[in-house]
């Protein structure tokens, strides 16, 4: 594996293998790696000649500076991962070569109705962050195809999104969730629970599952407000559980067979991701 840390250095050999027909899978990260970024690396291999991925914990998508602070980073051990993994290029740049001083970020204000909900009203400015950050990247490294995790789905929709209006060669990938065996989505921030936390965390899973199982016509609400209970139990602090719309995250008025369930649930100090789509 490679390992890059100037983007111009980067680009030219990324853009020498470009002009011999090698395409290019992205998946990029924030590091802290786990199973379910390495089942990306390996989608991208499955397509692609060579793949590539970033690690840069980047910080115009933090609105919580404790947050940032705390991200894990563990560079020394997902170099190795990704080495076994069959990465071909790690980018790994400093703050100083991603940004310049005072940069305003980019807005992804007229995204759509999808922008404003959920993550986008509980982090205000992340996504603006999150599209700052990824179209420097894809500038950088100019992929065929780039490869993220349905456990962020507003964050696929958003990306879906940039690449439409900015990036259209561009093919986009968006990959199942990887779990662990008891359910609990696989997550960088997995690692901040404690043992009694980590013990109560799969009942986030389950109670996405107990909506699922329960989907009728006549039970979907009550389902709704059960799964509601399970998460407003202490140790969980629930910030949302909602169902809605697959492709809009409008919510539902009234019962329909394909929806998307998310939740966003503290635990301790660790805030967790879900979701499920039941069709
Ligand atoms: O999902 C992430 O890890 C980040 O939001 C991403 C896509 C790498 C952008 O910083």
């Amino acid at each position: 594996m490679i390992l890059f840390k100037q983007p111009e250095a980067l680009k030219q050999f990324l853009s020498s293998q470009k002009a011999q027909n090698v395409s290019i899978g992205f998946v990029p990260t924030m590091g802290a790696l786990h199973q379910g970024h390495l089942s990306l690396i390996a989608e991208a291999k499955l397509s692609c000649d060579l793949v590539v991925s970033s690690i840069f914990v980047n910080p115009t998508q933090f609105n919580n500076p404790k947050d940032l602070e705390t991200y894990p980073r563990t560079i020394q051990s997902d170099i190795i991962k990704l080495m076994s993994s069959g990465c071909d290029v790690l980018f790994h740049p400093e703050e100083t070569a991603m940004y310049a001083q005072g940069e305003e970020k980019l807005s992804s204000k007229d995204y759509g109705y999808f922008i404003d909900v959920l993550e986008g009203s509980s982090r205000p400015g992340h996504f603006d962050g999150v599209i700052t950050i990824l179209t420097k990247l894809f500038n950088m490294v100019d992929p065929n195809q780039v490869y993220f995790g349905q456990k962020d789905y507003q964050q696929c929709m958003v990306v879906e999104t940039l690449i439409q209006r900015h990036f259209p060669a561009i093919i986009f990938n968006r990959c199942a969730i990887v779990r662990e065996e008891d359910g609990l989505a696989m997550s960088s921030r997995n690692t901040r629970l404690s043992v009694e936390e980590r013990k109560k965390a799969p009942e986030i899973y389950s109670a996405l599952q107990l909506v699922q199982t329960e989907w009728t016509q006549d039970g979907w609400e009550l389902a709704m407000e059960k799964a509601k209970g399970v998460l407003s139990k202490a140790p969980f602090e629930l910030e949302y559980l909602e169902v809605c719309k697959t492709d809009t995250l409008e919510p539902l008025t009234s019962f329909q067979k394909s929806v998307v369930v998310l939740v966003a649930v503290n635990l301790g100090k660790t805030r967790l991701l879900d979701n499920l789509i039941i069709n």
